[in-house]
C-alpha cells in the first residue's frame, strides 16, 4: 500500500481516498509508529500528511531521518513537508506569517518533477504559520509564494518530494495532478486498484472465511448494511440470512426499498421484523434527545435478537447453526488516528442502533478497508439499485430524533409527508449531489398562526436542514436556489395538513449540529 501517515489533521483520511481516486491502494497509519513499523508495512509510497503542530515545539512529532534512507519514495505535505525538510538539515523557520486559504503560487522553471506538466502561475491551498526557509541539501526547488520561499521541493534521485500546501484540497488547483505526478512519476506506480479488484477479493476473502456456515446480517436501509449483505449474499448465497427490523422511524418509501427492491437485485433471503408498536409504546411521551436514542437502540436490540432466535431456530431444524454476523464496519471506523482523540470518538455516540457486544458470533467485515464512495461503487457493481446506493447519510434512530416533542404515529406520518415532498423536490432540482444530507424536523412542540383561506391556523413548522459536509464532522448550511425552497415550502403547507410554516436552517456545524436533536 501507499502508507499515508497521519500527524494528527483531518486531512489524512482525504489524502488516502484521494490516492485511491488515483486507483492506487492506500492506508493511513499514526505518526506514532516507527520507521521499522512503517517498513514492515512495505509501503510502496508513503506519504506524510499536514497537522497542527510546529516543528520546534515541545514534543511535536518528528519522523526519522533514517526513513529517508530506506529507498521508499516519500511525499511531504505541509506540515510533513517541514518535518522532511527539519529531519534532512533544510530551515524551518517561525515566520508568524501565516498563509491560510487560497494562496498564489509560482512554479519555478518549467514545472518539474512532481509539477510537471503544471501552470506557472496556480491557486493552491494553504495552512501554515511556519514554513521552509531553505531546503535540504540535494533538494530542488519548485515552487515559491509570498509567504513560503520553499513552497515544494524534490530530490529526484532519492525519491523525495514535498509541497506546502494541501494537494489533497478540492481548493488546490492541480492538487489531483500533483498527487498523481508523485505516484506515478515520483514512485512509478501503477493505477491498479479499482472496485472491480474490490469486489472480487471480497467475495474470495469472504468464501474462505465463512465456509460452509450460516450467516446472518442486520439491515438497516442504509448503503452500509445493504452492500455488506450484497457481498456476502455474492459470495455464499443462501447461507446468509438478513433481518430486518421495522422500526416505523424510516422515511416514506425505504421499508419498501429493503423488502422490494433490495431482495429483487440480490436475491437475498429476508427476515422482516415489522415492529412499529413496539417502538411507539416505548416511545410515548419521551421528549429529550439522548432519552429517545437510549429506547430506540435498547429495543433495536431486543427486536434483533428475537429475530435472531427465530432464525437460528429455523436453522438449528437443519441441524445448522448460525456462526457469523456481518457488520457494515468502514475504513473511516477502524482507522487508527494520529491525534488519538480524534474524529473517531466525536462520532462514537452516534452508534446507536448498533448491536450488543456480546453477540457469539463472528464478524465478517467485507467494508473494513472501504471509504464511503467506494463502498457505493462496490453497491453499484453489485446491481443495486440508485435509490439505495445515492442515499443520503440518516441517522439510525430515523425519524424519531426528527420530532422536536415527543412521537407518535400522527407525527411521523405528517413529518414523513413533508420530507417525500422535500426531497422529491430536491432530487427533481438535481441537486442531490450538492447535498451531504437534508433533515426535515417537525417542532412538534411548537406552534404558529397562520391563514389559510377565510381561517385561521394553529399549526407546527417543517425545519428544512440542507448541509454540505466533507464527513459531517463539519458542515456548512447549502446555498439552495429561493425558488426551490419556494416550491417545497409551498407544497408541504399545502399538501400536509397540521403544517403551517416552513423555516430553513441557516447555521453551519459548528455551533450547530446537523441534526436537530
Ligand atoms: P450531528 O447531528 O451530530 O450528525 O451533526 C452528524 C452525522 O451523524 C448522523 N447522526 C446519527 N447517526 N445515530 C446515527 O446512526 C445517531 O444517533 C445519529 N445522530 C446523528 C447525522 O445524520 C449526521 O450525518
Amino acid at each position: 500500500p501507499v502508507l499515508v501517515v497521519d500527524y494528527g489533521a483531518q486531512y489524512a483520511q482525504l489524502i488516502a481516498r484521494r490516492v485511491r481516486e488515483a486507483n492506487v491502494y492506500s492506508e493511513v497509519v499514526p505518526h506514532t509508529y516507527s520507521t521499522e513499523q512503517l517498513l514492515a508495512k512495505n509501503p510502496a509510497a508513503i506519504i506524510l500528511s499536514g497537522g497542527p503542530s510546529s516543528v520546534y515545539a515541545d514534543g511535536a512529532p518528528s519522523v526519522g531521518a533514517d526513513l529517508f534512507e530506506a529507498g521508499v519514495p516519500v511525499f511531504g505535505i505541509c506540515y510533513g513537508f517541514q518535518a522532511m525538510a527539519n529531519a534532512l538539515g533544510g530551515k524551518v523557520d517561525k515566520t508568524g506569517l501565516r498563509e491560510y486559504g487560497s494562496t498564489e503560487t509560482t512554479i519555478l522553471g518549467d514545472g518539474r518533477s512532481v509539477l510537471e506538466g503544471m501552470p506557472q502561475h496556480q491557486k493552491t491551498w494553504m495552512s501554515h504559520g511556519d514554513s521552509v526557509h531553505q531546503a535540504p541539501a540535494g533538494f530542488d526547488v519548485l515552487a515559491t509564494t509570498a509567504g513560503a520561499e520553499v513552497a515544494a521541493f524534490a530530490n529526484e534521485e532519492k525519491g523525495l518530494f514535498g509541497v506546502q500546501w494541501h494537494p489533497e484540497v478540492k481548493h488546490s488547483e492541480y492538487g489531483q495532478q500533483v498527487l498523481e505526478n508523485f505516484l506515478f512519476k515520483g514512485a512509478k506506480l501503477e493505477p491498479n486498484w479499482t472496485t472491480g479488484n474490490i469486489l472480487e477479493e471480497q467475495v474470495e476473502r469472504i468464501r474462505q472465511q465463512v465456509g460452509d456456515a450460516r450467516v446472518i446480517c442486520g439491515l438497516s436501509g442504509g448503503v452500509d448494511s445493504a452492500v455488506a449483505a450484497a457481498l456476502v449474499q455474492r459470495a455464499v448465497g443462501d447461507q446468509l440470512t438478513c433481518v430486518f427490523v421495522d422500526h416505523g422511524l424510516l422515511r416514506e418509501g425505504e421499508a419498501e426499498q429493503v423488502e422490494r427492491d433490495f431482495v429483487a437485485a440480490t436475491g437475498v433471503k429476508l427476515y422482516v421484523a415489522n415492529e412499529q408498536e413496539r417502538f411507539l409504546s416505548a416511545l410515548a411521551g419521551v421528549s429529550d434527545p439522548e432519552t429517545k436514542r437510549k429506547i430506540i437502540g435498547r429495543e433495536f436490540i431486543r427486536a434483533f435478537e428475537e429475530a435472531e432466535l427465530a432464525i437460528i431456530a429455523e436453522a438449528a431444524a437443519h441441524g445448522e447453526k448460525i456462526k457469523f454476523l456481518v457488520q457494515g464496519t468502514l475504513y473511516p471506523d477502524v482507522v487508527e488516528s494520529g491525534g488519538g482523540e480524534g474524529a473517531a470518538n466525536i462520532k462514537s455516540h452516534h452508534n446507536v442502533g448498533g448491536l450488543p457486544e456480546d453477540l457469539q458470533f463472528e464478524l465478517v467485515e467485507p467494508l473494513r478497508a472501504l471509504f464511503k464512495d467506494e463502498v457505493r461503487a462496490v453497491g453499484a457493481q453489485l446491481g443495486l439499485p440508485q435509490e439505495i446506493v445515492g442515499r443520503q447519510p440518516f441517522p439510525g434512530p430515523g425519524l424519531g430524533i426528527r420530532i422536536v416533542g415527543d412521537v407518535t404515529k400522527e407525527r411521523l406520518d405528517l413529518l414523513r409527508k413533508a420530507d417525500a415532498i422535500a426531497r422529491a423536490e430536491l432530487t427533481a432540482a438535481g441537486l442531490d449531489n450538492e447535498v451531504w444530507q437534508m433533515p426535515v424536523v417537525l417542532l412538534a412542540d411548537v406552534r404558529s398562526v397562520g391563514v389559510m383561506g377565510d381561517g385561521r391556523t394553529y399549526g407546527h413548522p417543517i425545519v428544512l436542514r440542507p448541509v454540505s459536509s466533507e464527513d459531517a464532522m463539519t458542515a456548512d448550511w447549502s446555498r439552495l436556489p429561493y425558488d426551490l425552497l419556494a416550491r417545497i415550502s409551498s407544497r408541504i403547507t399545502n399538501e400536509v395538513e397540521g403544517v403551517n410554516r416552513v423555516v430553513l436552517d441557516v447555521t453551519s456545524k459548528p455551533p450547530g449540529t446537523i441534526e436537530w436533536e
